[in-house]
């Protein structure tokens, strides 16, 4: 089965082909990052603008690198939610369309269930059940997933996402847009022991998360301390660790709650190398294996939904002709 996937929720247009037999046959993606980051944020309307410009050319680009024709395809995925809903209607329509002309299946995937999949495209990919950990800009939470749709969220952030204390905690330290891999590399510079930031939520029970509070921190270290270089460092670094040591705590307890030993990190987040180093300390130490995408596929990227949608088709996914792209979406409706 070959499924076209579809991805344009935010700021990055990615599409990709996966073959159930032969795995992922070719993958594109266009990053607007260059567009946004003379405005320090993703702009939705230029984002909704750019995907309209770079879909159809990634289709054609994606299609030919691997020698497949529209009319070899058996379905087309397309990112359906959450995300900015402009955004989201650029790929539910393309991929709509697509799926209308050549008459085969369309299928709506979730954004989250994307990213949450995306470390089954390894080669050394995890079996069910697991413990996914899911960090992006928009959101931060623990699911336990059994199989393919059934997914239970532990916990999740009651405030900002983890990717998005990333983000303005780099924005405070003049870094360019998005901050998280620029504020990741600057706390490789720091101190982390000269400030120590608060761990929140971490001294009662509970898998939910808060880190609007660790942003306040910073914001507040860096008018009382000033703002030379090695003190933004020191305030990366203790940033980091903070964060770090949060999602940490988190999913240890989560492994330990539910006994099951195999934990999964994506969303952009999970690309950043501390928590990598730390997720993998705390597995060794519970005799549990955690796993991950490749780092190109743990930000936004086709080859997730591609991936996504063909297990939904599979397991007898397709809709009617009508379609709706949903700015909200809690993933505990699939
Ligand atoms: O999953 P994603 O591409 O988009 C959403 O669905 O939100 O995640 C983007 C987020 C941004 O906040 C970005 O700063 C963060 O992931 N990010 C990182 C790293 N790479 C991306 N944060 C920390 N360290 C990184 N290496
Ligand atoms: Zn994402």
């Amino acid at each position: 089965m070959k499924i076209l996937g579809l991805e344009t929720s935010c700021d990055e247009t990615g599409v990709a082909l996966y073959d159930t037999e032969q795995g992922l046959l070719a993958h594109a993606l266009h990053s607007q990052i260059a567009l946004h980051e003379v405005y320090g944020g993703v702009v939705p309307e230029l984002a909704s603008r750019d995907h309209v410009r770079r879909i159809i050319p990634l289709v054609r680009k994606v299609l030919s690198e691997a020698g497949v024709a529209g009319s070899d395809l058996d379905g087309v995925a397309y990112t359906a939610g959450p995300g900015l809903i402009g955004a989201l209607l650029v790929g539910v329509s393309t991929g709509r369309s697509l799926a209308y002309g050549w008459n085969i299946p369309a299928v709506a995937v979730h954004h989250m269930e994307g990213h949450l999949l995306a470390p089954m495209l390894e080669e050394q990919a995890p079996e069910f059940p697991f413990i996914a950990l899911l960090v992006s800009g928009g959101h931060t939470m623990l699911v336990k997933v059994e199989a393919v749709g059934s997914y239970e969220i532990l916990g999740e952030s009651l405030d900002d996402a983890a990717g998005e204390a990333f983000d303005k905690t780099a924005k405070l330290l003049g870094l360019a847009y998005p901050g998280g891999p620029a504020l990741s590399a600057l706390a490789e510079k720091g101190d982390s022991k000269r400030f120590r930031f608060p761990r929140p939520m971490t001294d009662r029970p509970g898998l939910d998360f808060s880190f609007s509070g660790l942003k306040t921190f910073a914001v507040n270290t860096y008018k009382k301390e000033g703002d030379d270089d090695q003190t933004k460092a020191d305030i990366a670094s203790a940033f980091v660790e903070a964060v770090v040591d949060t999602l940490g705590i988190k999913c240890k307890r989560a492994i330990q709650q539910t006994g099951i030993k195999t934990l999964v990190a994506a969303g952009g987040v999970s690309a950043n190398t501390q928590l990598r180093k730390r997720l993998r300390e705390i597995c060794d130490k519970e005799g549990a294996e955690v796993f991950y995408p490749r780092p190109e596929f743990c930000t936004d990227n086709g080859a997730m939904i591609a991936y996504a949608g063909a297990l939904r088709l599979q397991a007898g996914a397709g809709e009617a002709l009508g379609f709706e792209g949903r700015a909200r979406w809690p993933l505990s409706e699939l």
